[in-house]
């Protein structure tokens, strides 16, 4: 590997020319992610032998050299990573990030940098060539998680004051993730995490680090956990908008990123219905969901996420216009451009509005308050089933409705309301206490 200045100060941008060169090809650069929506996050390790948490090392203060027999007996099965791919796959999700190297140090491919690799130890397979493989049979979407922290390297902790260690240390990282990028031809997305010890984009020579790394992979996605904000917003446990590009991270359970056993699990495990709810915010939100499963030890999908997302999967075969592609903001709360009711929420492309009802209406009838135009039809977005309407006033009535839900895969029926252009909206119209007072209805409430 060439010395540490590679790259020429002439050639390296300064912070502010770097981000607008990157925020110029971003729209390029980030579409095919935009609209895929959903995707698989996978941690597996040498931590997923114990079931107790990616953190087990340091949470249960394991001494590096116990912890490193864990490498010995680390054995996923063959076609561990197509099983994940099959599955995600089957979810609807469009990419996958796997963590090719977490905070235990512990690297899942044939690296030169790091010996402490499942190819010279363990399983003494390239375990990351198989996830790309995976990913590309299954026409996913490719990123590689890839951890700054490191409690493993002996200048890992020592960088944080050892001027001769942060450079060591730097170095390794840009070789670790160099070889990410050079060994496996294309990759969609590098999702680096814990920026730890050092507090800064400067601690981490970030700036010239993610210069290099666009250098390699000049369409890459880079998120925004190396102290520099870069493509993508980054919320864990919560699903919350931003505004700018975002994907929502979440474990499946709450718990544990890395596997704990399923069947104590099961109970704090997402069903489809909890995931359909959550790609509903990321879809009316203009972000991603991307939904963790930690597989067992030896590589298998955890039996708990298997139904909720293999339903999701079906749900999504039927819905999926109301959640992949091109979708408006739903951006505001009483000035937003659509909406449901208190029982369901609402994403469109512009010209219809998708209706997520969550619960079904058992009188035949539902209303969504605040349509001031009649859509030119209404119908299940499942099957195309036309749907009796009537507008009256702001209040726009769906009439003659099944008496049970018509979604079968999860009770979430989705109701397409198309208009001949922008639909006129404004919620709960008739009520000026949420306008400021200002009564907007101009004598039509009845
Ligand atoms: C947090 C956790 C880490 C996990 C990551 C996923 O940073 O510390 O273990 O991999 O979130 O987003």
């Amino acid at each position: 590997m060439s010395n540490y200045g590679e790259h020429t100060m002439s050639r390296l941008l300064c912070k502010q020319d770097y981000e607008e060169q990157v925020a110029s090809t971003r729209d390029r650069r980030m579409q095919w992610w935009r609209d895929a929506r959903f995707g698989m996050f996978i941690h597996y390790g040498l931590y997923s032998q114990m079931g107790r948490n990616e953190w087990v090392m340091a949470m249960e203060n394991i001494p590096i050299e116990e912890y490193e027999k864990l490498a010995d007996t680390f054995n996923p099965k063959p076609g561990a990573p197509r099983e994940w791919a099959a599955l995600a796959k089957r979810a609807g999700m469009k990419y996958m990030v796997m963590t090719t190297r977490h905070h235990e140090g512990f690297s899942l491919w044939d690296s030169k940098a790091n010996p402490y690799n499942s190819v010279n130890l363990g399983p003494k397979r390239d375990i990351v060539r198989e996830f790309v493989d995976a990913c590309r049979e299954y026409g996913l979407g490719v990123g590689f998680y890839s951890s700054l922290m490191d409690w493993h390297h002996p200048d890992g902790w020592r960088c944080a004051f050892d001027t001769e260690a942060r450079r060591r240390f730097n170095r390794y990282i840009r070789e670790l993730n160099t070889e990410l990028l050079t060994q496996y031809g294309k990759i969609d997305v590098l999702w680096y995490d814990v920026a730890q010890p050092m507090q800064s984009w400067e601690g981490w020579d970030s700036l010239e680090l993610n210069q290099h790394m666009r250098s390699l992979q000049p369409d890459i996605i880079l998120n925004n956990r190396n102290h520099l904000l870069e493509d993508l917003g980054t919320p864990e446990g919560h699903v919350t908008a931003e505004d700018r590009d975002w994907e929502a991270c979440m474990t499946f359970n709450d718990i544990s990123w890395g596997y704990v056993d399923s069947r104590q699990a099961a109970p704090y495990s997402y069903t489809p219905q909890r995931i359909i709810k959550m790609l509903s915010t990321c879809a009316s939100g203009g972000g991603n969901l991307l939904l963790n499963i930690g597989p067992t030890p030896d590589g298998s999908v955890p039996e708990e996420a298997v139904q909720p997302l293999s339903a999701v999967g079906d749900w999504l075969k039927e819905n999926g216009r109301a959640v992949y592609g091109k979708l408006v903001r739903n951006k505001g709360w009483t000035n937003r451009p659509f909406g449901g009711n208190g029982v369901a929420e609402a994403t469109s492309d512009g010209k219809s509005v998708f209706i997520w009802n969550w619960i079904w209406p058992t009188g035949g009838s539902m209303a969504l308050g605040g349509y001031r135009n009649a859509p030119r039809a209404v119908r299940l977005l499942k099957d195309g089933t036309p749907l009796d309407f009537e507008l009256v006033g702001h209040r726009l009535v769906l009439k003659n409705l099944p008496r049970t839900p018509p979604d079968t895969n999860a009770g979430i029926t989705v109701i397409e309301l198309e208009f001949d252009g922008p639909p006129q909206y404004l919620m709960a119209s008739y009520y000026p206490q949420l306008h400021g007072g200002r009564d907007i209805t101009g004598g039509v409430r009845r």
